[in-house]
């Protein structure tokens, strides 16, 4: 199976969860890590099954290098009906109003464009005890398990 982990960041820890997750999944998996501001919306592939993992900031937008990302896919109006991927959002419930807003458009567009979503959005609230990658890691083994993941 291959899995394409695209991260959008501003302080390194959607990198990071993206990094744990691929460790813990260890061999079986074809896994590669790259910044949503270095991927093209268009040369997503129907082969692959995709991890996004971000972070939220400014007004409940995405961080500065993944919003190019998103915007391609609103000026192109790409089709992603191809695509099926999973979505974990990084935030803080310090910002109440726009908690892990960045997953949430980011996810809302990937649907409105098409794609399929395996599992639930997985949020982690930076103001709470747990680590991303004591969510993310379940979440993740949990996510790779099911047909529609695995299924090219
Ligand atoms: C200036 C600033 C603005 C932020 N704005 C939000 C926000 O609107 N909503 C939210 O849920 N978290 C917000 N956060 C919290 C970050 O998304 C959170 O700390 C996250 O874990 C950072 O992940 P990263 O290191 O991958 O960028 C903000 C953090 C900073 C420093």
């Amino acid at each position: 199976m291959n899995i394409h982990f695209l991260f959008g960041t501003e302080t390194g820890s959607a990198e990071m969860l993206c990094e744990d997750i691929r460790d813990a999944l260890g061999d079986g998996f074809d896994c590669e890590i790259t910044s949503l501001g270095e991927v093209d919306p268009a040369t997503l592939d129907a082969d692959t099954f995709y991890f996004f993992v971000t972070s939220t900031y400014g007004n409940g937008d995405l961080p500065v290098t993944a919003q190019p990302f998103y915007d391609k896919i609103v000026e192109t109006g790409q089709d992603l009906s191809h695509v099926r991927f999973a979505i974990f959002g990084l935030g803080d419930m310090v910002f109440s109003e726009t908690f892990a807003f960045g997953s949430k458009i980011l996810m809302e567009k990937l649907l409105e464009q098409g794609a399929t979503m395996v599992g639930e959005r997985c949020i982690h609230d930076a103001s709470s005890p747990d680590m991303p990658e004591d969510l993310g890691i379940p979440w993740a083994q949990e996510i790779v398990q099911q047909p529609k993941a695995k299924a090219a």
